[in-house]
């Protein structure tokens, strides 16, 4: 009901032009804009109309939000086919709010989970916990993927200090080469490796840290190796098998889910490596967030505004896609972690009851670093005839950039908002031409290949700065507006049915490959199996 009448009204506005609503509605930049936690979040540049604009946040206020995030908060299991509760919130809350909330065993298991981290790095941050040779540890290898890799990987790529006392090298592909190239020039007597799987029985990062513990062997036999080895976990029984020593294996629970982990001992490496009080300061900056996402009025939400125009995009106007383009090249995987929140959280078909939903889903979220992107993907953008809504993301200072730079880089985010709002018309680009000296001819040629259509719309996110607290309010902004999407359109954000399948047949070819039969497949399957045993 509620997602008709958005996409009734999506309708009646899509012949509109975005630039033209600032005239109809004098304060749309005042009503669609808002500050919070060091962010200014802006989505008057998208395509609706004031009313265009209150029916996405009605269905939204409609939609079963208000009880779902009470559910979320208070521990109750909203992640009902895996029967868990969905409480990262809980690692960034206080102990009394925890207390209050979610009683003991939740505080708890914070709590011991926190002193446990910070205890292991400072220990090695001080130079009190080496490896076996007594050298301190000058690098740490991070084994994992998904949400054990694209959360603590883009943290790091965000706080990494200039001159870091300890560096991190991430692995996640079992190609091989991401391993080789980690370990290069490395030595094993100053090496830690940090294996994090929620699960452990990950495919990839365990034979990733198999062979990373041989390279610990190699250089420091079986015993010393050990002393170079800790684990991250939601089944931290799983890990002994692997020779990690128990007290260097830091759990989580299984209301973490694996994208939403960062938050967790997932980030172990870059406690570690950034300091304990800087994870702090990702946490509260992300509790800020939280605040924000509880408490501020739907129409003044940031995590809502954002689903709002995502499902007016998505459902109302049925655009498949949409870019996320951080002007920062410390967000620069951005992109890659907003992947897995919100395509592996609401790229489903069905409902947590198993009915089919009779709506479209999560789009296709792509993007890279601008300006890099405008002088590779952006022609497209301007140009075709798909529209495809963009997300603008910039930090207004920055300390590592002369004013040159900075205010280039500024106003380069500034003017591609404008460009792909307002395009530019065929009697400019006409203009144009005759300036440029063309003749008719060439004009009636030339012009119209220079036109740009426009009305293609955008969100602005300015942050004041990279910080730690910042980071965590904007990563918390997008897991908070993927949550809302994923109620407003009826779907278990919190599962990932769709990866096992991949998974399952994956297991059934490795053991073509390594055995003497290979099992009935389509004519393309085994070829490519054959092929491959050569
Ligand atoms: O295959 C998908 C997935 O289960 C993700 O949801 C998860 O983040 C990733 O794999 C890694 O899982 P784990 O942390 O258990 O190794």
């Amino acid at each position: 009901m509620t997602l008709d009448a958005l996409k009734a009204q999506a309708a009646a506005d899509a012949t509109l032009k975005i630039v033209d609503q600032f005239a109809a509605d004098p304060d749309r930049l005042a009503r669609m804009s808002l500050d919070v936690a060091g962010l200014f979040v802006d989505v008057s540049k998208q395509s609706w109309s004031k009313a265009g604009f209150e029916t996405a946040i009605a269905a939204v206020a409609q939609s079963a939000i208000a009880e779902a995030r009470e559910k979320m908060w208070t521990g109750q299991e909203i992640n009902v086919s895996e029967g868990r509760a969905v409480l990262h919130v809980a690692l960034r809350d206080s102990d009394a709010e925890n207390l209050r909330l979610r009683g003991p065993e939740i505080t708890s298991d914070v709590k011991t989970a926190r002193d446990a981290m910070r205890s292991y790095a400072d220990g090695i941050r001080s130079g009190a916990i080496t490896g076996a040779t007594g050298k301190p540890f000058k690098t740490i290898i991070h084994i994992g993927i998904g949400g054990s890799d694209l959360g603590p990987r883009l943290v790091w790529h965000g706080l990494t200090p200039l001159n870091p006392q300890i560096d991190i090298r991430f692995v996640a592909n079992v190609d091989g080469s991401e391993l080789a190239l980690a370990t290069a020039g490395l030595d094993p007597t100053e090496t830690l490796v940090i294996a994090v799987s929620k699960t452990f029985t990950t495919q990839e990062t365990l034979a990733n840290f198999l062979a990373a513990r041989d390279w610990l062997i190699k250089g420091l036999g079986e015993e010393g190796a050990k002393k170079h080895l800790a684990a991250v976990s939601a089944a931290p029984d799983k890990t002994s098998a692997y020779g990690i020593p128990a007290d260097r294996v830091f759990g989580f629970k299984d209301w973490v889910g694996g994208r939403y982990s960062l938050w967790s001992a997932v980030s172990l490496s870059v406690i570690i490596a950034a300091g304990y009080d800087v994870y702090e300061r990702l946490l509260a900056g992300a509790h800020e967030m939280d605040q924000h996402f509880l408490t501020a009025p739907l129409e003044k939400n940031a995590p809502v505004l954002l689903a709002a125009a995502q499902l007016y995009n998505r459902i109302g106007l049925n655009r498949p896609s949409r870019a996320v383009i951080p002007y920062v090249h410390r967000l620069r995987r951005l992109a890659a972690f907003l992947q897995q929140l919100e395509m592996e959280s609401n790229g489903k078909r069905t409902s947590p009851t198993g009915e089919l939903l009779d709506t479209q889903t999560c789009p296709v979220v792509f993007g890279d670093e601008g300006t890099n992107a405008q002088h590779a993907f952006f022609q497209m953008l301007h140009q075709s005839e798909d529209i495809v809504p963009l997300e603008l993301i910039a930090a207004q200072h920055n300390d590592e950039a002369s004013t040159d730079m900075q205010q280039k880089l500024l106003s380069n985010v500034i003017a591609q908002g404008e460009a792909f709002m307002v395009g530019k018309s065929l009697e400019t680009s006409e203009a144009e031409c005759r300036k440029l000296g063309f003749d008719d001819a060439k004009t009636a040629q030339i012009a119209p290949q220079k036109v740009c259509p426009g009305n293609k719309p955008s969100t602005t996110v300015l942050l004041n700065e990279l910080t730690p607290e910042t980071l965590g309010a904007l990563l918390a902004m997008y897991e908070h507006k993927t949550f809302v999407e994923g109620i407003v359109m009826g779907l278990n954000s919190f599962d990932q049915w769709g990866v096992e399948l991949g998974k399952t047949l994956g297991v059934n070819v490795l053991k073509d490959i390594t055995g003497s039969e290979i099992a009935p497949h389509d004519p393309s399957t085994t070829a490519l199996i054959k092929r491959i045993k050569g």
